[in-house]
C-alpha cells in the first residue's frame, strides 16, 4: 500500500518484465513506462475497470476488489531488448504498441552502437516516407543512403569547412569551434547509416508570381517533414532509432556534390539510423491545453 500511496506524489511508473530462459536461450527485457493515477471507487470508469479485470482474471471474480481503487496507467511507452543470456542485453527488437505508443516512444538518438543496420529496415523506412501526403500528390522528395564509412567521413569533411566558416562568422572562439566540429564528425563517423532526405521541386506547379511559387515550395518542405516522420516512426517500430540533423540545410550544394546526386535535388537533412547506444533524453511536451489555441 505504501507504494500505491506514492502515486499521488509522483505519477511516473515503470514495469520491467524479464524473461531469462533457463535453457540458455536469449534473455528478453520489456520496459514499460507510463503515468499512473488512482481511480477511486466513485469515479467514472472504475466499474468498467473492475469488470475488465474480472473478465480477464477469474480469481478476481471471487474477491471484493470493487471496493478498492484501481491504478490507471496512461501514456504508455515500451522499449524492449533481447540479448544472449549471461551477457548485457544490447539488442532492441521490434517495439510492441499501438500508433500512439510509437509516436510517444520515438525520440532523437544521437549515439549508436557499432552494429550494422539491416538493409530491409532502411528500405521499409524509405518506403514508408513515400506514403506521406504531398502537394498535388507529386511526392517532392528523394532519399540518398550512405553506409560506407569512407563516404560518411567524406561528407563530414565536406560539411566541416562550411560549418567552421559559419561558426567563425558568429564570433565563436577557436576552441569551441574545434570541439563542435570534432563532435559533429564523430556523430557522422559513428552513425551506421545516414539517410539524406532531399527536396525535389521539378514536378511541382510553376506560377508567374513569386508568392504562389514560394507557397508551392513551402508545401513541398512541409511534405518532406511528413515523409521524414513516417521514416522515423518506421525505424523506431522496427526496434532501431534515428536522429535528425539539419546540417545539410546550411550547405546543400556541398552535400549534393559530396553525394554526387542530381542537381535537381536539394539535401535538407541527415537522418542517422542505428541501434541506440543508450536510452535517449526524453523531453516533455506541451499539454493539450497549451497546444490548442482556439476551439469554438
Ligand atoms: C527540422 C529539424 C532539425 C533538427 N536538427 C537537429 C540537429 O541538427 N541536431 C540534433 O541533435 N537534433 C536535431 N533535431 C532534433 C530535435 O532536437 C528533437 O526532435 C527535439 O529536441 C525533440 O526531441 P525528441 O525528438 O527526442 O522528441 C532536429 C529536429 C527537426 C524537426
Amino acid at each position: 500500500m505504501a507504494r500505491v500511496g506514492l502515486i499521488g506524489a509522483r505519477a511516473e511508473v515503470a514495469l520491467v518484465v524479464v524473461d531469462d530462459p533457463e535453457d540458455g536461450g536469449r534473455l528478453a527485457v520489456v520496459h514499460v513506462r507510463g503515468r499512473a493515477r488512482l481511480l477511486e471507487v466513485v469515479e467514472p470508469g472504475h466499474a468498467e475497470a473492475i469488470a475488465g479485470l474480472r473478465a480477464k482474471y477469474p480469481q478476481y471474480r471471487r474477491m471484493a476488489i470493487d471496493t478498492r481503487p484501481v491504478i490507471e496507467v496512461a501514456d504508455l511507452t515500451a522499449t524492449s531488448w533481447r540479448g544472449d543470456a549471461g551477457r548485457a542485453v544490447d539488442a532492441p527488437f521490434p517495439r510492441p504498441g499501438d500508433l500512439a505508443a510509437l509516436v510517444r516512444g520515438r525520440r532523437s538518438v544521437r549515439a549508436f552502437q557499432d552494429r550494422p543496420v539491416p538493409r530491409a529496415v532502411v528500405e521499409q523506412a524509405i518506403a514508408a516516407a513515400g506514403w506521406a501526403p504531398s502537394p498535388h500528390g507529386r511526392q517532392p522528395w528523394r532519399f540518398a543512403v550512405i553506409e560506407a564509412p569512407a563516404r560518411r567521413a567524406a561528407l563530414a569533411e565536406a560539411m566541416a569547412a562550411t560549418w567552421r566558416a559559419q561558426l567563425e562568422l558568429d564570433g565563436q572562439d577557436a576552441a569551441v569551434v574545434q570541439t563542435r566540429l570534432d563532435k559533429s564528425r564523430e556523430r557522422l563517423r559513428t552513425a551506421p547509416v545516414l539517410i539524406v532526405p532531399c527536396l525535389y521541386l521539378a514536378d511541382l506547379d510553376a506560377y508567374p508570381d513569386p508568392d504562389r511559387q514560394a507557397a508551392e515550395t513551402t508545401m513541398a518542405i512541409q511534405s518532406l517533414g511528413a515523409a521524414v516522420q513516417n521514416l522515423l516512426l518506421t525505424v523506431y517500430a522496427a526496434g532501431l532509432d534515428a536522429g535528425w540533423m539539419c546540417a545539410p540545410l546550411f550547405c546543400p550544394g556541398i552535400v549534393r556534390d559530396a553525394l554526387s546526386v542530381d542537381a535537381t535535388l536539394v539535401p535538407h537533412a541527415l537522418i542517422a539510423v542505428g541501434y541506440a547506444a543508450k536510452d535517449p533524453i526524453r523531453r516533455s511536451r506541451y499539454s493539450l491545453d497549451e497546444l490548442i489555441v482556439s476551439w469554438e
